[in-house]
């Protein structure tokens, strides 16, 4: 199938939820749409908002959330979610009404197509509703996090009380291979906010597709399943930063390019990159074994200190670490993490498992060692571990001679290599769905032709 581009020159506003691992899909979507000549809309919050200057072509509308300050913390997160669809509703339908008619006056030839929102921003499809718009919902996370999503309300009628806390090793019915502790739980908030996010995140409402950062080769089963259940079309566009042709943009912090020079100096496959990724916080205890087990690996690593990582203070380190560690560590703010992954020296990658930096580190052929927290994240661990046996799994607490043996494990042992065979097969396969006549190619022209024709 030829690359098809929009027929005419046609508008498409995107509507992205403001946290790192929710923008950078988005805007990676919002480039693959420019590439194929539609103009692009971003319009974002004033809280946490993408810098223009990242990507001067789209055009940027800011709209009032009524947030001043907010600490961005996994249990704030349904809370952010909520006042956010509350509070912005009124000032996206003002600003849309604005657009549209500045458009009409202009005689503008790039009228709206279609509202695309993050699945958290759901105002978004009710205004677009109401002012006769198509609505696409875009899903920055997995298909297989959003089966469980939806299986966990019946799960609870069926008297599993899966919602709290759960350190159940037993299989979850219908969803294999989760286990029940796998499932997100209500630990990110009250129980009821819980439920009525469990109710957004499953409810297509009126959109009109839903577009995915995800491929056909990782999630076959998972997208079966749920295009049986949702009566819209899919496009599977994953993983996105690949079929981008620009970077995203940082919200908080700037890439610290010092670490590709040290990168250059390691030898191949023998550093371990270490990122939680922009959510999860560390307890001083936790931050304190994660050093010793960095130190006590005796293995080069790249480790991302963000502010705010530790949570409560400021990260201490113990005192003999850098003199412990010296050149055979490099800590930042923030990495480039794409060229982390993409750099040959690196052989492992200690992560969270959210799901971008899950996409990217498969991208790369890079296999993980996993340390999960919240939402989706313990369940995409089981999958890299279980599934598709390029992960391993830390325990729940955190203990230095886990982490060092883990490290050894991925860096200088067989089983490492094993795994690098798997996941660079897996890398392989995802060349494959991105290129000319592959499923996310061929996903893309569908889409393009699906917005044209709306
Ligand atoms: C959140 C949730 O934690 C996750 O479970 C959900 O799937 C998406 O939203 P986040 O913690 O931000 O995600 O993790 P992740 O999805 O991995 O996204 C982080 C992004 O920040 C990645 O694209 C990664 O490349 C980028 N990043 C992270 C950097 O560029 N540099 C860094 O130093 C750290």
């Amino acid at each position: 199938m030829e690359k098809l581009h929009a027929k005419k020159c046609r508008r498409v506003v995107l509507v992205p939820f403001p946290l790192q691992g929710h923008l950078n899909p988005m805007l990676d979507l919002a480039n693959i749409l420019h590439s194929r000549g539609f103009s692009i809309t971003i319009v974002h919050t004033k809280f946490n908002f993408p810098n223009p200057a990242d990507h001067p072509d789209f055009q940027y509308v800011p709209i009032s959330d009524g947030i001043s300050n907010w600490d961005i913390s996994a249990s704030n997160l349904v809370r952010l979610a909520s006042t956010i669809n509350t509070n912005c509703k009124d000032s996206f339908r003002k600003c849309l009404t604005q657009m549209m008619q500045q458009q009409q006056e202009e005689k503008q030839n790039d009228q709206v197509a279609c509202i695309i929102y993050d699945f958290l921003m759901h105002f978004a499809e009710t205004v677009a509703n109401q002012m006769s718009l198509p609505s696409i919902i875009q899903r920055t996370s997995n298909a297989a996090a959003l089966l469980a999503f939806c299986k966990l309300p019946r799960l609870r009628a069926e008297g599993y009380d899966c919602l709290q806390d759960s350190t159940s090793d037993e299989l979850v019915p219908g969803l294999h291979p989760l286990r029940f502790k796998d499932l997100p739980t209500a630990s990110m908030g009250s129980l009821d906010n819980f439920l009525q996010l469990i109710a957004v995140v499953c409810n297509t409402r009126t959109s009109s597709a839903i577009i995915w950062n995800t491929t056909d080769c990782l999630e076959h089963s998972s997208l079966t399943q749920l295009q049986e259940h949702y009566n819209v079309p899919f496009f599977t566009l994953g993983p996105m930063h690949k079929m981008a042709l620009a970077k995203s943009s940082n919200l908080v912090i700037k890439d610290d390019n010092n670490c590709i020079e040290w990168l250059e100096k390691q030898a191949p496959h023998s550093v371990i990159y270490v990122s939680l990724g922009s959510i999860a916080t560390l307890d001083q205890k936790e931050l304190t074994e994660m050093a010793w087990g960095l130190a006590n690996s005796d293995q080069p690593f790249l480790w991302v200190i963000r502010p705010g990582l530790g949570s409560g203070s400021e990260a201490h380190l113990p005192e003999a670490f850098q003199e412990l560690t010296g050149d055979r560590g490099c800590i930042v703010k923030w990495a480039p993490q794409k060229d982390v992954l993409a750099h040959p020296a690196v052989g492992g990658f200690l992560s969270h498992c959210g799901w971008n930096s899950t996409l990217e580190s498969i991208s790369e052929g890079v296999p993980m060692i996993c340390k999960p927290y919240f939402v989706d994240q313990k369940m995409n661990a089981r999958y890299l571990s279980h599934e598709w046996g390029i992960g391993i799994e830390l325990d729940e607490v955190m203990q230095r001679t886990d982490i060092a043996k883990a490290i050894r494990r991925i860096l200088v042992e067989e089983e490492g290599s094993r795994m690098r065979q798997k996941v660079i097969a897996l890398k392989e396969q995802i060349k494959h769905c991105i290129k000319e006549g592959g499923s996310s190619y061929n996903s893309l022209n569908k889409l393009v032709q699906f917005i044209s024709s709306l």
